[in-house]
């Protein structure tokens, strides 16, 4: 089925016949694999008589064997998964895992966001990818998930998209939109030996109306007529990540620090932090040390750190 879908990718007009030949099967045969395809990908195929079938958008699938030759990580690719982060951590409860590995996925059934959210994954669209670390001293932990945003947007500065910035704690914005979010899950003691799983999502060439998300969002595809290879985003980005995580920063946050602040969108800005049913205003100084928000509340400042906080800017910012 996903020989098909390779033949159909460029988003050209393909004749049932043709096909048949190419995958060596009959032509009611490809009509079933084109039922399948559609059902199982969420993604339509228009079928115009005497000219044959042909894609709704051009896609630029993952390239497994590129990605495993050019990551700096050994890498799982997957069709379809519930959720990477979910199959990080299946893989973890099945082995022992004593060297980072990546998973990346082409879909996600059920890709999780922050705060019981839901992530949007559709087909061959975006990125969607989890690295399993193991952590052998648990003050690594501290500041990781902006070092991934830090890690992030330097992977996509290098690509091309200079203007992407930061959002405390960990989202990547673009054209005021967010453009890709982390998600961290722990496994194990962090007192003891543990794992991180450290998911990434990255809109990538998703265009339009997207059913399913209640917040701004953006994409690196843009008004560009032409899809963005998603394998040249992950391996930069992985490449980034690699560097920043192998440089011995993780756990001295602080060596980041000012770079982070130099990207961070709200600066300076007005703000509300929900702490869940709490509401805290305040204009942003910064981040600290160790990566929690420095906020000026009331004459003092004030700082905040958690998973479940989130920031919006104030009605009169
Ligand atoms: C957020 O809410 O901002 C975090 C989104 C994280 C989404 C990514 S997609 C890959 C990985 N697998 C998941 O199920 N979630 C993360």
């Amino acid at each position: 089925m996903y020989e098909l879908l390779a033949l159909l990718s460029d988003g050209t007009f393909h004749s049932g016949e043709r096909l048949g030949e190419v995958l060596g099967v009959s032509r009611s045969a490809v009509w079933k694999r084109l039922l399948l395809l559609e059902e199982s990908t969420g993604l339509r195929i228009h079928k115009v008589r005497g000219k044959g079938y042909r894609l709704e958008q051009s896609l630029i699938l993952l390239d497994g064997g590129r990605l495993k030759r050019d990551l700096p990580y050994p890498v799982m690719v997957l069709a379809e998964v519930d959720s990477t982060n979910a199959e990080a951590l299946r893989h973890l409860a099945a082995n022992k895992v004593d060297e980072p590995l990546l998973f990346v996925a082409e879909q996600q059934a059920a890709g999780r966001g922050r705060r019981g959210r839901s992530w949007v994954s559709p087909y061959g669209v975006n990125l969607y990818f989890s690295l399993l670390l193991p952590v052998a001293d648990s003050s690594r932990l501290e500041g990781l998930s902006l070092l991934v945003g830090l890690a992030v947007r330097r992977g996509l500065v290098a690509c091309g998209y200079p203007d992407v910035e930061l959002k405390w704690p960990n989202d990547l914005l673009l054209s005021g939109g967010k453009v890709a979010g982390i998600l961290l899950e722990l496994a194990g003691d962090p007192a003891d030996s543990c794992h991180v799983v450290v998911g990434v999502g990255i809109n990538v060439n998703m265009r339009g109306s997207q059913a399913g998300i209640d917040q701004s969002w953006s994409s690196l595809v843009g008004s560009v007529v032409q899809p963005v290879d998603r394998n040249l985003i992950l391996i930069a980005v992985m490449r980034s990540m690699h560097e920043l995580l192998s440089a011995g920063v993780a756990g001295r946050f602080s060596v980041c620090r000012a770079e982070w602040e130099a990207a961070h969108a709200w600066q300076g800005r007005a703000v509300c932090l929900s702490t869940g049913p709490q509401s805290i205003s305040g204009v942003v100084l910064g981040v600290d040390d160790r990566g929690a928000l420095r906020l000026m509340c009331e004459g003092e400042e004030r700082v905040y750190s958690g998973g479940e906080l989130s920031l919006r800017l104030s009605d009169d910012s």
